[in-house]
């Protein structure tokens, strides 16, 4: 047939098997292979019935996604699947594994669909921004009736094989071997005398599918697919499966899939979906170089990283040694994570054993000697120099050879507390971001003399904890790349605005309309304003970001308003209330140091809070390229989405600079730099890639 579908005859019973490793995904050659397979199938005479199944791990667990970009090759997906579901044999399809999106949809086709017990099955289309797009919107619903096509679709994660049993998306859950059990099955159901039962044969049963159903799953989607259209063009092709005849439906189906393939969004969810599986690849790292096993971590200090960092490993398998001096902080850190526990399993999270199992890998000691023989510890003290100079060199002193001494600094210089040790080589950032059991984003910083051993190491720790590693390099500014990007642009450009005239709540609004979860300001009040504050004392004035900036945040710091934790801070705060209220002492606050400045305040409309907001991010992002801090530019969107919220349908923001155009972000840039002084200058790699009409994701270094 092809090189990835094979046809064999056994007894009466064609057998097509898919083979394209690792995930079966399907190309141009597999549907042309099964095309022509069942296309030999329907003619031939000595076949009575088909199964199609797949070799190695899994069912087919989607479309090749690289097809999306240049276009769908001959034979489309209708055109396979059509001839797979006209067979005028039956036809029957056994999945294990994962079988999704276009591999579901396959399955679909077929007239008699079984699993085994722990295969998993969906349609996870929206997280792509587009529509399954291979029939599944008309199919499933014919299938399983409309209301469980749409929680389907809309749930996003795939179900058990159990489930689909239950909502009759397959016939039969497969006991023992998968091609055995499955030839068995077919078996029985010619001497049963079944025939071939078309998908497209049956009627939509629309039961529970009303107005009230249609209304929460709109509201579903507007809270976890906000901003974006794919899931309302789904609710169209599910009402056009109900009230079409399947032919059309199908041709509508494909007008609407192609259009949101090749909408912004679809771009942006796919170039993120790209770029985590990027991120570990390092350009000039020897392939053959293996990870450090890591079995026991240390964690220095037991306040919020601390007990957050521990929680993470102890999750994953780790046995984790939090060392505190303080026995009260440590106490108390202890505590703390296990009422996290407690809370997990209140929600049904975790059991009660996973809950034992996890907090009993996790001990508290007094002393650094008990961190003598594992094989990584992080610190997390007091964000003072001084101290992680006196920490490094001690931990040099006990640990044994070759243990990973890594710090989670925001803001330091990790150079210089590598250079406290004897094995500059083992140190290295790990920047776990608040609260670090929950948030994805670990920034694994390289230090001038960091081995590749190390940075392999942390790269395989990150996936073990379920993170998104991204390496990032010590730049010639304060912070790392997300933070420093945080501070350099996008909260200057923010604190800027309240003394220009934008309000707190018009500033928020126009950011959560950009499609982040929160605003700069209700973000900041969450971190706790009077750590920003502190940021911004540790880094002084600097050439980009001179301290008469961050005049607002610096006042209500003074007055002690840190936020949530004290009650006010951009906002005020009822007593066990997280919700942010107005509060005019702000106001006030906000007009004398605007008099100070001398600043008039004028209209401000919100195109030019996001732009101020998001072309900031954009420039310090392409100095951070340039200054090789990272690797490539769909790094810095993976921090951005995982850090800070950036939303993924945007692609993140050089993601986005690139479908913006950098010549029109550049020459904004360089309108604000007539309008607001020179703090505004274009980034030289701006301006280089604006003038030659290229873009950041294409841009490597020379
Ligand atoms: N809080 C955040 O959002 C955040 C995010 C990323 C990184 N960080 C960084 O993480 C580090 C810790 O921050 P935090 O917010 O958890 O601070 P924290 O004040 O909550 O906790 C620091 C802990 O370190 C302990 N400690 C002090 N000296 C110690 C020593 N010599 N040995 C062991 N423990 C010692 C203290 O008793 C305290 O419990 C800082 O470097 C900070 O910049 C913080």
């Amino acid at each position: 047939m092809s090189d990835n579908v094979s046809l064999e005859v056994v007894n009466n019973i064609a057998l097509v098997t898919v083979n394209e490793p690792p995930v079966n995904a399907i190309n141009q050659q597999m549907r042309a292979g099964l095309l022509e397979a069942f296309k030999e199938i329907d003619q031939r005479d000595d076949v009575a019935a088909a199964l199609l199944i797949c070799d190695g791990r899994t069912f087919m667990a989607g479309a090749d996604l690289n097809e999306f970009d240049t276009g769908v090759g001959e034979p489309n997906y209708r055109e396979a699947y059509a001839a797979i579901e006209n067979c005028s044999k039956i036809v029957v399809t056994a999945m294990h594994g994962t079988a999704l999106g276009g591999g579901l949809e396959a399955a679909l086709s077929c007239h008699y669909r079984c699993a085994v017990a722990n295969a998993r099955l969906g349609l996870p289309e929206l997280s792509l921004g587009i529509i399954p797009g291979a029939g599944g919107t008309q199919r499933l619903p014919r299938v399983v009736g409309a209301k469980a096509a749409v929680e389907m679709i809309f749930g996003i994660a795939a179900i058990t094989a159990k489930k689909a049993l239950e909502i009759g998306l397959i016939d039969r859950i497969l006991d023992g071997d998968l091609k055995t059990e499955a030839l068995a099955y077919v078996e029985e159901l010619l001497a049963a005398d079944s025939g071939v039962r078309k998908t497209s044969d049956m009627t939509v049963d629309t039961e529970g599918y009303d107005d009230a159903f249609i209304s929460e799953m709109k509201a579903l989607a507007g809270k976890r697919m906000r901003g974006q259209n794919a899931p309302h063009l789904l609710l169209q092709a599910i009402d056009d499966a109900i009230n079409l005849p399947f032919e059309e439906g199908i041709r509508q189906e494909h007008l609407t899939g192609e259009e949101a393939i090749v909408s912004d969004e679809a771009r942006g969810l796919r170039h993120v979906f790209f770029a985590e599986r990027e991120i570990g690849r390092i350009p000039g790292l020897d392939k053959a170089i293996e990870a450090l096993p890591i079995k026991t971590v240390g964690i220095l200090g037991s306040g919020t990283m601390g007990i957050g960092i521990s929680i993470a490993f102890a999750d994953a398998g780790l046995d984790v040694t939090i060392v505190d001096p303080s026995a009260e902080a440590l106490e108390r850190g202890l505590a703390l994570i296990e009422e996290t526990y407690n809370q997990s399993t209140a929600k049904g999270r975790i059991s009660e054993a996973q809950k034992s199992e996890r907090f009993g890998r996790i001990s508290g000691a007094a002393s650094y000697d008990s961190l003598s023989n594992v094989d990584l510890v992080i610190e997390a003290v007091f964000e003072d120099m001084d101290l992680k100079k006196k920490v490094f060199a001690e931990l040099d002193g006990v640990c044994k050879p070759g243990a990973i001494l890594a710090s989670n600094t925001s803001t330091l210089d990790i150079n210089e507390m590598a250079a406290m040790t004897k094995r500059p080589e083992s140190v290295i950032g790990l920047h776990f971001f608040s609260p670090a059991n929950i948030m994805k984003l670990l920034e694994i910083v390289r230090t001038d003399k960091t081995s590749s051993e190390v940075v392999v190491t942390a790269l395989k720790l990150a996936k073990q904890i379920r993170k998104m590693g991204v390496v990032v390099g010590i730049g010639s500014e304060f912070g790392f790349v997300g933070n420093r990007m945080l501070t350099m642009g996008y909260m200057r450009e923010a604190d800027q605005m309240l003394l220009e005239g934008a309000s707190i709540e018009q500033i928020d609004q126009a950011i959560y309309e950009f499609g982040f979860p929160m605003g700069p300001w209700a973000m900041n009040d969450m971190a706790g304003v009077d750590i920003l504050n502190s940021v911004l004392e540790s880094t002084g004035a600097t050439a980009a970001n001179p301290k008469p900036f961050f005049n607002v945040s610096r006042a209500l710091a003074a007055l002690g308003r840190a936020g949530q934790k004290s009650g006010s801070g951009f906002y005020k705060y009822e007593p066990g209330d997280r919700r942010p209220h107005h509060d005019p002492l702000v106001d006030d606050i906000i007009k004398q140091e605007a008099a100070k400045l001398n600043i008039e305040p004028r209209k401000i409309d919100d195109d030019e809070i996001q732009q101020r907001c998001i072309y900031a991010l954009i420039n310090e992002g392409a100095k951070l390229l340039a200054e090789g801090i990272v690797y490539r530019a769909a790094d810095i969107d993976v921090i951005w989405h995982y850090g800070y919220g950036f939303p993924r349908y945007k692609g993140g923001p050089m993601f986005y600079a690139d479908l913006i155009g950098v010549k029109e972000i550049y020459e904004t840039i360089c309108h604000f730099q007539d309008q607001f002084g020179h703090y505004w200058t274009p980034a030289p790699l701006l301006e280089i890639l604006a003038k030659d009409g290229t873009g950041f994701l294409e841009w490597t270094p020379d």
